[in-house]
C-alpha cells in the first residue's frame, strides 16, 4: 500500500542535503569540539561553521546561539534559566514544553486566547506583574498553526521568548526584526535529525544554566557538543518548503466535498502549511485510524494521559467544546507531499467520514 505523510508538525524526514553535509561529522572528523589536538580542532571548526549558518538564518550572531537537543530543552532553558526567581507571563495554547514548566517557577499566569487561536496583547499586558521577569508566547501554534503578535508583544517593554519550532522554515523568522530575548528551534521539525535544537540568546540576555559538568556553549548548556547534529541543523535551515498551495487545496476540497467540516481558527494568520478540521459527529481518533488503514498519516492532537485520550488544551482554549475538540484532526503538510497526495487524502477522508457518521449516533 501506498502511505503518505501529513504530519510534518509531529516531526519530518531527514533531507538529503541534511544527511549528506552531516555524514563526514560522525566518520572522518570525530573529534570532541574541547580537544585541542587536530581531531578536536576540526570539530571545532566545523561547529563554529554551523553555528555561523544558524545564527545568519536567524539574522542573529554566532555568540547568541546555544545548541540543544531540540526545542523542549530549548523552551526549559529558557524558562527556567531566564525567569528563575521571577513571575513568567505565558498563554493557554503553548506547547507542554512550555506550560509545564512554567508550572515550575515560582510564579506565573496564563493568558487566555480567544476563537481566533491568537492572543491579544492587550491581554498578556494585563498580566504583567511588578516582578514579571519574562513573557513566553508562541510564534506559531503547533496545532491551529495560527502565528502570534511577537512584535506588539515585545513592545511592553519585557524581555520575551518565542517558541519558534513551528515557525521555522515556514514563515521568515529574523530575531533582531522581531526583538525578542531568546528563541527556540527544533532540527527535527525542518529536516534535520532529531536530539538537535538551538536557544538564540540575546546578547546581555541574563540566563542562568540548567545543566553543569563543563564549560560548552558559553557555560549556558554543558555536555558534549551534538557537532553531527548542528551541522545538519544549519543545512536544514538552508532550505524553506513551499507548502501554501497545497494546504489551501485541501481546505478547498474538504470544505466542498465533506458536510459539516469547519476549519478552526480559518480566518487567523496562520503557517502555510498546517489546517486544523473539525468534522461534526466524528470521533477524531476513529477518523486518524480510518486514514491510517487507507495509508495516510495525521494527528489528532489528542494527548492520552492515564489512557484515556484527552481532548488538545489548545482546541479548549480557543472556546471549543470537548466534543467539537475530539473531532478535529490537524493536517500538516510538508516536502514530499504533492497535488495528487491531496487529492487522495479528501478521496479518503470524504469516504472515511460518511462511514463513521453512520456509525455515530451523535451525527443527525
Ligand atoms: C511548538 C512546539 N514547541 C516545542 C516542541 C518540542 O520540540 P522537540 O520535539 O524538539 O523537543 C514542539 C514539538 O512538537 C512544538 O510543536
Amino acid at each position: 500500500m501506498q502511505r503518505y505523510y501529513f504530519d510534518h508538525n509531529a516531526t519530518t524526514p531527514v533531507s538529503r542535503e541534511a544527511l549528506e553535509a552531516m555524514l563526514p561529522a560522525f566518520t572522518e572528523i570525530y573529534g570532541n569540539a574541547s580537544s585541542i589536538h587536530h581531531f578536536g580542532q576540526a570539530a571545532r571548526h566545523l561547529l563554529d561553521e554551523a553555528r555561523k549558518q544558524v545564527a545568519d538564518a536567524l539574522g542573529a550572531s554566532a555568540e547568541e546561539i546555544v545548541f540543544t537537543s531540540g526545542g523542549t530543552e530549548s523552551d526549559n532553558l529558557a524558562l527556567l534559566g531566564g525567569a528563575a526567581g521571577g513571575h513568567l507571563v505565558t498563554t493557554a495554547i503553548e506547547h507542554p514544553a512550555v506550560l509545564q514548566t512554567a508550572g515550575r517557577l515560582a510564579g506565573w499566569s496564563c493568558v487566555p486566547v480567544g476563537p481566533s487561536g491568537v492572543v491579544d496583547p492587550d491581554d498578556v499586558r494585563k498580566a504583567l506583574k511588578s516582578d514579571t521577569a519574562l513573557i513566553s508566547v508562541m510564534h506559531a501554534n503547533n496545532e491551529l498553526g495560527t502565528i502570534q503578535p511577537l512584535a506588539e508583544i515585545v513592545k511592553l517593554g519585557v524581555p520575551v521568548h518565542a517558541d519558534g519550532v513551528q515557525a521555522l522554515g515556514k514563515i521568515p523568522v529574523n530575531v533582531r526584526e522581531l526583538g525578542v530575548a531568546m528563541y527556540s528551534i527544533s532540527g527535527h521539525k525542518v529536516g534535520a535529525p532529531k536530539g538537535i535544537g538551538a536557544l538564540y540568546v540575546r546578547k546581555g540576555t541574563k540566563l542562568k544554566a540548567r545543566q553543569f559538568g563543563g564549560r560548552h556553549e558559553r557555560e549556558r548548556r554543558a555536555g558534549t557538543e551534538n557537532v553531527a547534529g548542528a551541522v545538519a541543523l544549519a543545512r536544514a535551515m538552508q532550505t524553506h518548503v513551499d507548502t501554501e498551495a497545497l494546504r489551501d487545496r485541501l481546505e478547498h476540497a474538504v470544505l466542498r466535498d465533506i458536510p459539516d467540516a469547519h476549519v478552526n481558527a480559518a480566518g487567523s494568520p496562520r503557517i502555510p502549511n498546517t489546517t486544523n478540521i473539525r468534522f461534526d459527529g466524528i470521533d477524531s481518533d476513529a477518523l486518524l485510524i480510518a486514514l491510517d488503514l487507507r495509508g495516510f498519516a495525521v494527528s489528532s492532537g489528542a494527548a492520552c494521559s492515564s489512557g484515556a485520550p484527552e481532548p488538545s488544551h489548545v482546541l479548549l482554549a480557543i472556546g471549543l467544546t470537548r466534543e467539537q475538540a475530539r473531532s478535529s484532526i490537524r493536517f500538516s503538510l510538508g516536502r514530499g507531499n504533492t497535488a495528487d497526495q491531496v487529492d487522495a487524502l479528501v478521496g479518503a477522508l470524504a469516504e472515511s467520514v460518511t462511514h463513521l457518521r453512520k456509525l455515530s449516533p451523535a451525527y443527525v
